[in-house]
């Protein structure tokens, strides 16, 4: 379904995401044919280049990161005829008037700011002063938003002189990706899992995100961010708070966040030994972790694994492992519910039996695998064994399932659309600091030192330790 016309500025226009997911996404959008070509696409940034300039640095970036079945020659002229350019001084007034010259004056008004976090202020004070932006304008900003508490009220507050909460779109592309969302589709319209989704039911619940590449290329930025700062406050909270939530009575922007919110401030303390930090050794030829970063003595963690409480009605009892990492043996992100032994067995066969566990694989081969027992087929007598009901959706949807949108594609149409639902609150955002600062400010004052792991592994020793202390053990990441 087409959305309305509308004009899009993107400030960092020739920047990394920009090329990488922004553009490539628009133009995916366009080829789908739900951007009018009446739209305006305009990129805005620091660097002198002219319209023209802009189309070629977009049209390579969208043919490197688009698969190549996707590029059609003719869709993609008409999309980059929609796209211009302004060389724009952010702090200064420079550009701005060419920058309302250029607006087509469509209703719908997006400025994606795709730049660092300090220009914020200045980007939003601007497009006001120079009555380019109004109180229907939508604004798009991306994480790190803040790097603990003080700084994101910072950045809210920055934010909230100009727009109104419910003009600010606050990007975690894992919201976009669309098992992510279809988690929600699992929990709230099947009556099947609805019941058992509670301690007294749920065992523990494990989430995986697992990276194959390292920092290397963006040492400088990841060294003050960490593990927990770049995936666990954002992207794996998330994460927890779509499993952990309430059904909210509507599946309404205000009421989703609001039952996200009520899971993050139940999330107890962690203490210091429900924390493992990892750095990755150097090997296969490739540098370590310290050698990417640029500091011999780093202590910033790049593989973290938590076992986080939530003190509840629903979870209390159940802990939640959570576990990310990058240089890790293989890129899999994945959640796995798994459930408690029956009350009482009637059957013999104790050495077969194995707990069930629902497995949502977020990426790749996104899909769902319930684990179910079953009688061994044969004459040996009542055997147990587990099988999987594996879904895939590439197999059961097909060509649908095949060529799931990225979620940026997901998320910027969502903009344009002015739905919220998928974007982070300012108090989610908050409230996700509030619970992160302490366990932050705890390892650094006890000058906790990450352990070395080596490269393509499963992470430090000490994580298996923190599940098997528990008499759990972590799924194999494969
Ligand atoms: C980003 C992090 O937000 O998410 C990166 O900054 C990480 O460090 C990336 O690699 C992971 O995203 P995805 O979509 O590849 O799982």
């Amino acid at each position: 379904i087409p959305v309305d016309p509308f004009d899009l500025v993107i400030f960092g226009g020739t920047g990394d995401l920009a090329k990488r997911k922004i553009l490539p996404g628009l133009y995916r959008r366009f080829l789908a044919g739900q951007i009018p070509s009446d739209s305006a696409i305009i990129g805005a940034a620091r660097a002198d280049m002219d319209d023209a300039g802009f189309r070629d640095l977009a049209r390579a970036a969208i043919v490197e990161f688009v698969a190549a079945d996707r590029i059609d020659d003719t869709v993609l002229a008409a999309f980059i005829e929609r796209l211009s350019y302004v060389s724009i001084d952010a702090q200064g007034s420079g550009g701005w008037s060419a920058l309302k010259k250029k607006m087509r004056k469509n209703t719908v008004r997006a400025f994606y700011f795709s730049v660092a976090p300090s220009l914020f202020g200045d980007l939003a004070e601007r497009l006001h002063g120079h009555g380019i932006a109004d109180e229907d304008s939508r604004i798009v900003v991306e994480k790190p938003f803040g790097r603990d508490l003080a700084s994101a009220r910072e950045l809210n507050a920055v934010l909230a002189r100009h727009f109104a909460e419910g003009q600010i779109y606050r990007i975690d592309h894992y919201l976009g990706k669309e098992t992510v969302q279809n988690l929600m589709a699992v929990r709230f319209a099947n009556i099947l899992f609805e019941p058992l989704w509670k301690s007294e039911y749920v065992d523990h619940v494990q989430i995986t995100v697992a990276e194959t590449v390292g920092v290397d290329g963006r040492g400088a930025y990841y060294d003050k961010s960490g593990a927990m700062r770049d995936m666990v406050q954002n992207h794996m909270m998330q994460l927890l708070c779509l499993i952990a939530m309430e059904p909210p009575y509507h599946f309404d922007p205000d009421a989703v966040r609001d039952e996200k919110l009520k899971v993050i401030r139940a999330l107890d303390p962690v203490l210091p030994e429900d924390i493992v930090r990892g750095q990755y050794l150097a090997g296969s030829g490739q540098g370590g972790y310290r050698d990417h970063a640029g500091d011999a003595a780093s202590r910033t963690e790049s593989y973290i694994a938590l076992k986080v409480n939530i003190s509840n009605w629903r979870w209390k009892g159940t802990p939640f492992y959570l576990r990310t990492g990058k240089r890790l043996r293989a890129r899999t992100s994945e959640i796995a519910i798994t459930f408690r032994e029956p009350p009482h067995s009637i059957f013999d066969d104790a050495e077969g039996w194995r707990e069930n566990v629902l497995v949502i694989r977020l990426q790749p081969n996104e899909g769902m695998n319930l684990m179910v027992m079953i009688k061994e087929p044969g004459p040996g007598g009542m055997r147990l064994t587990q099988v999987p009901l594996d879904m895939s959706f590439a197999t059961v949807l097909g060509e649908e399932g095949e060529d799931i949108p990225d979620a940026y594609e997901r998320l910027i149409m969502d903009v344009i659309r002015g739905n919220q639902t998928l974007f982070m609150r300012g108090d989610e955002v908050e409230a996700a600091w509030a619970w992160t600062d302490p366990i932050i400010e705890g390892w650094e004052k006890r000058g906790d030192r990450p352990r070395g792991y080596d490269p393509g592994s499963s992470g430090p020793e000490d994580a298996l330790m923190l599940m098997h202390r528990d008499g759990r053990r972590w799924r194999e990441i494969r």
